[in-house]
């Protein structure tokens, strides 16, 4: 049986008017910086994870390394980087998905996954869904298998949650605003 999630919320702090007037920033310094807190979210996640055969965690640059190389370390497995453009050295694929203004992308190692791999894509929060739909792609083009995606928090009221859905992609939150 699966052991209750920590109680993180109050550990998440909201910013008002961060980055911009009218939103609502959730800011997981709180929780990084608390020594239960921290700990006790990856270990729950090392938990969640544990014997279900997952090979990688996959982890979504910047605040997502954070909490997908903490968890590739408690499971004793290895960590794969998304990174914004331009960052990987070697040869990459590259999704590009849309910003509230703008576009971003995303890119993975063309070697960093296989047919073999079964992983875990974490990163700290959901919101539009952009992100991580793009890190799922990589995932897919790599031909690896997605078993969840993890964050610590889904901003409910923005289309991420619906997106996930919608696409059938299972997802994990311990957190929900
Ligand atoms: C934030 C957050 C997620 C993403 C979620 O990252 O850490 O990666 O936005 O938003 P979405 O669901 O609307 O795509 P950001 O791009 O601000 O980069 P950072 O981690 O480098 O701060
Ligand atoms: N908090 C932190 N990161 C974010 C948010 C937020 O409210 N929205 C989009 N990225």
């Amino acid at each position: 049986t699966q052991a209750t999630a920590p109680e993180i919320r109050p550990l998440i702090r909201a910013i008002h008017d961060y980055p911009k007037p009218g939103i609502v920033f959730r800011d997981i310094t709180p929780l990084l910086s608390d020594d239960q807190g921290f700990q006790q979210t990856i270990d729950h996640l090392a938990e969640r994870y544990a014997q279900q055969g997952i090979t990688k965690i996959v982890g979504i640059e910047a605040r997502g390394f954070i909490f997908a190389t903490a968890l590739a370390y408690a499971m004793g497995i290895g960590f794969v980087p998304l990174r914004k453009p331009g960052k990987l050295p070697s040869t990459t694929l590259q999704k590009r998905y849309q910003l509230e203004y703008g576009e971003d992308a995303l890119e993975i190692h063309a070697d960093a996954l296989t047919q073999h791999d079964k992983v875990v894509i974490v990163d700290d929060l959901l919101a539009t869904g952009g992100t991580v739909l793009a890190g799922v792609e990589l995932v897919s083009d790599l031909a690896a298998q997605l078993h969840e995606c993890a964050f610590i928090i889904t901003l409910n009221e923005l289309p991420g949650v619906e997106r996930l859905r919608d696409a059938a992609i299972p997802y994990y939150t311990l957190c929900e605003f």
